[in-house]
């Protein structure tokens, strides 16, 4: 795959397709993140990605997108509508292609905002700085999820 890879398109999530979002993000988590959190963190986080609860904060407001491979989900992005970045995540196999970045690029202009900010797992820290945000505080531990507060506005 590559950037332009015409078999990978972004659309909006479609109810049935929330399972396999939930296997693409918790396979990431557990590569990536899970080890830097104790169990009540990752307790948290698999209640924060759990198919029915995501497709229900999508129901009642926040932006989500789906990059998908043929019908399979590979990349998912979701915002609250204030512009607060809630999840983003890609499929281990698809990762450092640049989906992460066109999946944040779609979301941010399909929101409008001038404004975002992220929650950002400390290990995930760097990759949102790549993106343009830089850390605004101190980490944050809140039901065992540890956090940096990061903010991302248009470059001058
Ligand atoms: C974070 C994630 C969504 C990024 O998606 P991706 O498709 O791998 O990222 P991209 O290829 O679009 O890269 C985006 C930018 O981050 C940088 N980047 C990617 N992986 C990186 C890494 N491990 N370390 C440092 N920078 C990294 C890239 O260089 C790129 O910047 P550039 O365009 O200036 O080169 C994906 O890697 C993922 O799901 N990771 C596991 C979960 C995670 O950390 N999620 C963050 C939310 S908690």
């Amino acid at each position: 795959m590559t950037l332009d890879d015409p078999t990978i398109r972004i659309a909006d999530p479609t109810e049935d397709q929330f399972a396999a979002i939930e296997c693409l993000i918790v396979g990431a988590f557990s590569k990536a993140i899970a080890d830097h959190y104790d169990d009540e963190g990752q307790t948290t986080f698999l209640a924060h990605v759990d198919a029915r609860v995501m497709s229900s904060r999508v129901t009642s407001g926040h932006l989500a997108r789906v990059a998908l491979l043929g019908a399979s989900p590979v990349g998912y992005v979701e915002a609250r509508p204030d512009g607060h970045l809630s999840l983003l995540f890609v499929d281990v196999r698809h990762q450092a292609r640049g989906l992460g970045r066109r999946l944040f690029d779609v979301i941010r202009e399909a929101g409008g905002w001038r404004r975002m900010t992220v929650d950002a797992a400390p290990v995930s820290a760097r990759i949102y700085s790549a993106l343009g945000f830089r850390t605004t505080g101190p980490e944050v531990i809140s039901r065992g999820i540890v956090t940096v507060p990061m903010l991302w506005v248009p470059a001058a």
